[in-house]
């Protein structure tokens, strides 16, 4: 360390002047290190603005200083918590804002004079984008965001439906949607409608296939709404969600005083509960090899065993699955066992992704918007043009559930009722998606899906008899249901067109 010469600049020798060097150099620190700072009177009016701050009065809305200025701070600032800072004269070190001008990191500090009373206030950015800076903490905070919204979103429905379960006096698990439910009139969407509504006449077991977010379980509930059973009960089980120690029992139930700390009571399982109706086992992907044996002697033999007993009880279930995995890909591999496969594969439903039936976007949106809307007690958004197209060309990874969050989320910050494509970019780039390029004119993607090739990714029967289908519905509908001109058309028998007609499979 060089040695202290008399010439090294000295600090002020009494206390009073060493701190209020300190406070001038950490203002000036904070000045120059943070994108922006202002100051408020005590009344709550913009009185200073430094020069960083001033690149954000555009997305705030102000073209010009001047108009900034003067005004009360949440006039200008939407959001902002400075007012309780001037309230209480606790200093607020650190806080995420967000506004239609994006999210910051913020800082508040009360100003006070020599007697020590509160005559203003300092706002401080400490960093915009902070989903560029702050990456990690800004993921989670967004995880549990969206957690909690999916929280508070089952608990509404639940109340909704305990009210209406009290309204109607009964207390059933009963499902929460029909195929109405299902909006979509794609030729994608209108296909798994029309695999779903057969599968509902069917008792035979269904498996739900698809990307997470595309409608799976909705679905579900659709089918059972559909089916025979649908004056009894809905069960389902979310296989993931539930610890595999504790899969059988959930299952299966557990007979009375089965082990020390069973209750007394024993405990039914979902088969039981689901009786006469519809159990909905859901990303059956993920269930364990043991249970997955236990599962397929349960369906061959139509009886389950509850834990702890050593009795076979008969059930009356219809069995639903659904998963986001590849299910074939995990039987190649030994981790889902083929017997059990095959066993549920009887009619499967392929539930195609958002991006494969863009034009349904527009339709998906306003129901979205109503469904917030009624939720709230607000009026439905207005999604302006620019907004639909954005909107209409994301890749949209989480499908439907996704879309339905960025929504959420634009409700949530838009201050007027309308939401537009600057909006919505900055929620994409706060959920770490870059946004991908507008597709303006939806009804011209229709074209685009039916070429998209993942379509063919599938049985070639399946997509023969699709495609058979087609040709005799136009041909039919262009004969005027001219049965023999049809056949005529389309180069086939009278007797095979009306074996077709009759089983179109
Ligand atoms: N076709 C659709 N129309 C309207 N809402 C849908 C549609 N498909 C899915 N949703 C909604 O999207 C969310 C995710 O659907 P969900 O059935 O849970 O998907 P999955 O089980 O495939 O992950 C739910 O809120 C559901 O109501
Ligand atoms: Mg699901």
């Amino acid at each position: 360390m060089p040695p202290l010469t008399d010439d090294a600049p000295a600090l002020p020798l009494d206390a009073q002047g060493i701190l209020e060097l300190a406070a001038r150099s950490m203002f000036y620190l904070f000045s120059s290190v943070s994108q922006g700072m202002f100051l408020v009177d005590l009344s709550g009016r913009i009185v200073w603005v430094n020069e960083g701050y001033q690149r954000f009065l555009p997305d705030l809305g102000f073209s010009s200083l001047d108009q900034f200025l003067g005004r009360m701070v949440e006039e200008v600032i939407p959001n902002t918590g400075m007012r309780r800072v001037l309230e209480t004269g606790n200093p607020v070190l650190i806080d995420l804002l967000t506004n239609k001008a994006g999210t910051f990191v913020v800082s508040r500090i009360p100003l006070r004079d020599d007697g020590g009373s509160v005559i203003g206030a300092i706002g401080i950015v400490l960093f915009d984008h902070p989903e560029t800076t702050l990456q990690p903490l800004i993921s989670k905070f967004a995880l549990l965001q969206r957690d909690l919204d999916d929280a508070r979103r089952e608990l509404a429905s639940q109340r909704r439906r305990s009210l209406v379960a009290a309204a109607a006096g009964d207390g059933e698990r009963r499902s929460k949607y029909t195929f109405a439910s299902f909006i979509g009139s794609s030729p994608a969407a209108a296909e798994v409608k029309r695999q779903a509504r057969r599968a509902a006449q069917s008792t035979s077991p269904v498996l739900l296939l698809g990307e997470t977010g595309t409608g799976k379980e909705l679905l579900a509930h659709a089918i059972h709404a559909a089916s025979s059973r649908a004056g009894g009960p809905f069960v389902s089980v979310n296989i993931a969600a539930v610890p595999d120690t504790l899969l059988e029992a959930e299952f299966f139930g557990v007979a009375p005083g089965a082990y020390t700390g069973a209750s007394a009571k024993g405990r039914d399982g979902k088969f039981k509960l689901a009786d006469g109706g519809t159990l909905f086992l859901d990303e059956i992907g993920d269930m364990p090899q043991s249970l997955q044996a236990k599962l397929l002697r349960a369906l061959q033999e139509g009886e389950i065993e509850p834990l702890g007993s050593n009795k076979l009880v008969p059930f009356n279930v219809r069995i639903l699955a659904a998963t986001s995995r590849d299910l074939a890909a995990q039987v190649r591999e030994g981790r889902f066992r083929e017997d059990l496969f095959y066993r549920l594969h009887v009619l499967p439903v392929r539930v195609p992704p958002l991006r494969a039936r863009r034009s349904d976007i527009p339709a998906l949106v306003e129901s979205l918007g109503d469904d917030l809307a009624l939720r709230n007690g607000t009026p439905p958004p207005e999604v302006l043009s620019d907004a639909m197209a954005l909107l209409a060309g994301q890749p949209w990874r989480g499908n439907i559930r996704e879309l339905r969050n960025v929504i959420e989320q634009a409700v949530m910050r838009s201050e007027g009722q309308s939401i537009d494509a600057a909006q919505l970019e900055r929620i994409l780039r706060e959920a770490g998606v870059e946004p991908a390029a507008p597709v303006q004119d939806t009804s011209a993607v229709v074209v685009a899906e039916a070429e998209d090739e993942s379509r063919y990714l599938r049985p070639l029967a399946e997509q023969v008899a699709e495609l058979e289908r087609r040709a005799i519905a136009a041909a039919m509908k262009a004969h005027g249901g001219n049965k023999l001109a049809t056949a005529r058309q389309l180069g086939i028998s009278r007797a095979t067109l009306y074996g077709r007609l009759e089983n179109p499979e």
